[in-house]
């Protein structure tokens, strides 16, 4: 029963990932209960323990609460799963194929196995499509294939789209309080279900068909690559004029028109999101014969940031060849130990290409690159060490590349600037005061804070 008296809602996850795990937390906080159901072993096993699989904020103590309180359990078959919930949720990967089209496969799989486990079960379930799918999948798709494997008709089964916004690093806050919340159905028993699923959330629900709602996830998503991509080109304007792209884009940011968010400039976007869902977006725009330029530049804008960092990095340190270079942050942002498409792994494997040593540190994302590395070194094994502190990663270093700005690096400790050969930091997020470390001796050249012309001028040399 909920405190109100009523019985609780009856959530299940299927696929217990980054964002099914913080699904279900987040219904379990607003006490529905939950059951959760993940392919792999040593997921549910980790769950039931109550150790989070993922480093990420607060995430560790909402499932550690919402285990003592009951209210999320981890099963062992999908069966199991459609036995203890009403409103099922698909949160499994939809990756992004060769071509760049979405990969269906593991959706189809996790369908199939529902379809078969839904036959045998009594009373009226909906199926929830939460992982992000190109739109039409959910009514030419799942739908179609979860009504021929469970042999249910429509007045027995309801399926919505629901896509979901939060994002890596705020993930339990954003899971618990999100802003809105999309619903994509043209069954109303399935849409009354998920008003009453979402009621404590207190966020604005917003109802569309299921193809409008998988169209509002690439949208936003391709918005806010294009404003990552936007503040990035500015702050290469922001290099050549002189000028510091923070306090630009703060300015802009504060329109109200544009806000604040994602307008910050860095070494490109990465996380298992932006990219493949851009591309995924283009090229289903494309099948329907529209072109959407706006995603494209995007992505385009990001390859091309990838370029600048390089650029920014020979300009202060001249050749790569022999040279000592520490990477400080492996994660795809700070506050996560998601390395997918993480800019790590494309600046090690170039700055290896041309002849540099490479030492890495992340305060928590270490191993998950360390397995990234091993499947992807090609030839640069060898060239890269992890190391576990800051201090070894910059021991004897020509340069330092901040690429996330987790907090322990922001309060830069001048012992770390006399570990180094040549005391420069390459600052792409600008997480480090200049003028409070200058004393230390330790040169900042931030990405798009102004001082790259004046390196360029001095002939690469160094930038002291
Ligand atoms: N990670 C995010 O921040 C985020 C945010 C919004 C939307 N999404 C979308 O959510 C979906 C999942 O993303 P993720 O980052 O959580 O992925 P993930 O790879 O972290 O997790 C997916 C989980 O699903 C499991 N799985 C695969 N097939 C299964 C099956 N047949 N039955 C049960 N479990 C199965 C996997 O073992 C894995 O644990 C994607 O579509 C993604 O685009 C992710």
């Amino acid at each position: 029963m909920t405190r109100g008296g009523s019985p609780a809602v009856r959530v299940g996850i299927v696929g217990l990932g980054y964002m099914g795990l913080a699904t279900g937390l987040g219904f379990a906080a607003h006490g529905a209960s939950v059951v959760g159901y993940d392919v792999k072993p040593e997921i549910r096993r980790s769950i039931e323990l109550g150790r989070s699989p993922y480093r990420e904020s607060g995430l560790g103590a909402l499932l550690r609460a919402q285990r003592r309180s009951g209210r999320l359990r981890v099963v062992e078959t999908p069966r199991d799963l459609v036995g203890a919930a009403d409103g099922i949720f698909l949160c499994v990967p939809t990756p992004a194929g060769p071509t760049g089209r979405i990969d269906l496969r593991p959706l189809e799989g996790a369908v199939r196995d529902l379809g078969s486990a839904l036959r045998d079960t009594r009373g009226y379930r909906i199926v929830v499509v939460k992982s992000t799918v190109v739109p039409g999948t959910t009514e030419s798709l799942v739908a179609p294939e979860l009504r021929r494997r469970s042999k249910r008709r429509p007045e027995g089964l309801g399926v919505a789209s629901n896509p979901e916004f939060l994002a890596e690093g705020s993930m339990v806050h954003d899971a618990v309080s999100p802003e809105r919340i999309v619903v994509g159905t043209r069954d109303a028993r399935a849409l009354a279900w998920l008003r009453r699923a979402y009621r404590p959330f207190g966020a604005p629900i917003l109802a569309l068909t299921p193809s409008g709602a998988e169209l509002v996830k690439y949208s936003s998503n391709a918005f806010l690559a294009l404003k990552v991509s936007f503040a990035n080109e500015v702050a290469r304007l922001a290099d050549r004029l002189g000028s510091n792209v923070d306090e630009v884009l703060e300015a802009v940011g504060r329109d109200s028109r544009i806000g604040p968010r994602f307008l910050r400039a860095g070494p490109g976007f990465g996380g298992s999101c932006f990219e493949k869902d851009l591309r995924a977006l283009a090229a289903r725009s494309r099948e329907l014969g529209v072109r959407l330029r706006s995603a494209e530049a995007a992505l385009r804008i990001n390859e091309e940031q990838l370029a600048y960092v390089l650029g920014l990095i020979r300009a202060a340190v001249g050749s790569l060849r022999g040279k000592r270079i520490a990477l400080l942050g492996l994660a795809f942002k700070a506050g996560t130990d998601d390395v997918r498409e993480t800019r790590a792994l494309p600046i090690v494997q170039r700055l290896v290409a041309e002849g540099a040593l490479v030492r890495g540190h992340d305060p928590g994302a270490l191993d998950n690159f360390r397995r990234l590395w091993q499947r992807e070194a090609g030839r640069g094994r060898g060239r890269l060490d992890l190391v576990s502190s800051v201090d070894e990663a910059l021991e004897g270093a020509d340069a330092a590349v901040l690429q996330a700005d987790w907090p322990e690096y922001s309060r830069w400790s001048a012992r770390w600037t006399r570990r180094m050969r040549h005391p420069v930091l390459l600052d792409l997020r600008r997480a480090v005061d200049r003028e409070r470390v200058a004393d230390s001796g330790l040169t900042v050249i931030g990405l798009g804070a102004g001082v790259f012309p004046r390196i360029r001028r001095h002939g690469g040399g160094g930038g002291r």
